[in-house]
């Protein structure tokens, strides 16, 4: 049940910032292609993140960090074609705003006028606000996304849960101060989770951060059972579309060797 617009109107940056104070929960989930996105955008999600998780679930490497800009603005453009309602986000990817603010504006700006984005997200707190700043004052809404943030998995030495309450609070306190419209919050106990939410104005987006935030986002093959490499404690499997497109596929390969596909029904006369 969605409290923001009903299809078609499209969610709208300043409509999302705001359901927080109206505490209307928001369904975030990524997706990479049209055909995903359309199913996503008739369920009702209010935001899909075109995230760089493709390098992981699409692509096959095992971290976020070889997608290139030009990789998700691919992706972008096929998801905003599927897109009527959802409030469609971009990732940045890694070393595409890190460098430099200039950098982050113009990278971040490809992604509206290019792809179609109505909004970016980058990973990094104290870090990353001069980033965020300059985004937000050229026109450019941002989520940011603290915690674990995965383009930074070998300085942390893997995808591990982030414990220490007082730098993420700091993160959250300078990702909103620095003008971001929301922020995801990742792989952090489920009370720091809480009281991350509580300290900001902002929405939070959880993913592996407890049922305190105020969303939640969830990787697209991970919720439906099609990524077999890695499922993460905090993905919840909606559906096993893995399991049902192996017996589908098989049916197929039995019906093409024992002759009984293509029937007359899938002929030409
Ligand atoms: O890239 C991604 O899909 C993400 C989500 C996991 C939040 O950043």
């Amino acid at each position: 049940m969605s409290t923001l617009p009903p299809a078609p109107r499209q969610v709208t940056v300043p409509e999302f910032r705001a359901a927080k104070a109206r505490g209307a929960k928001l369904a975030v989930v990524t997706a990479y292609d049209y055909s995903s996105a359309k199913l996503c955008d008739e369920s009702g999600v209010d935001a899909i993140l075109v995230g760089d998780s493709v390098g992981m679930v699409v692509q096959g490497h095992p971290t976020s960090l070889p997608v290139t800009l030009d990789e998700i603005i691919y992706h972008t453009r096929c998801v905003v074609r599927g897109v009527r309602r959802a409030l469609v986000v971009a990732d940045l990817p890694f070393l595409t705003y890190q460098v430099s603010p200039r950098q982050a504006v113009k990278n971040a700006g490809r992604l509206l006028k290019e792809a179609g984005a109505h909004a970016v997200k980058l990973e990094g707190g104290v870090r990353m606000q001069d980033a965020v700043k300059a985004c937000v004052d050229a026109g450019i809404p941002v989520m940011g996304h603290i915690g674990l943030t995965p383009q930074a998995v070998h300085m942390l030495g893997g995808f591990k849960v982030q414990r220490e309450a007082e730098a993420l609070l700091a993160d959250a306190a300078a990702v909103e101060n620095a003008g971001a419209f929301s922020m995801v919050v990742e792989s952090v106990p489920a009370d720091l989770g809480t009281q991350i939410t509580a300290a900001v104005t902002i929405p939070t987006i959880g993913i592996g951060a407890g049922a305190g935030c105020d969303g939640q986002v969830l990787v697209f093959h991970d919720m439906l059972g099609l990524y077999p490499d890695f499922k993460p404690k905090f993905a919840k499997r909606y559906a096993d579309l893995g399991t049902a497109v192996k017996t589908a596929m098989e049916a197929y390969c039995r019906e093409v060797k024992d002759g009984t596909f293509p029937a007359a029904e899938h002929t030409f006369r």
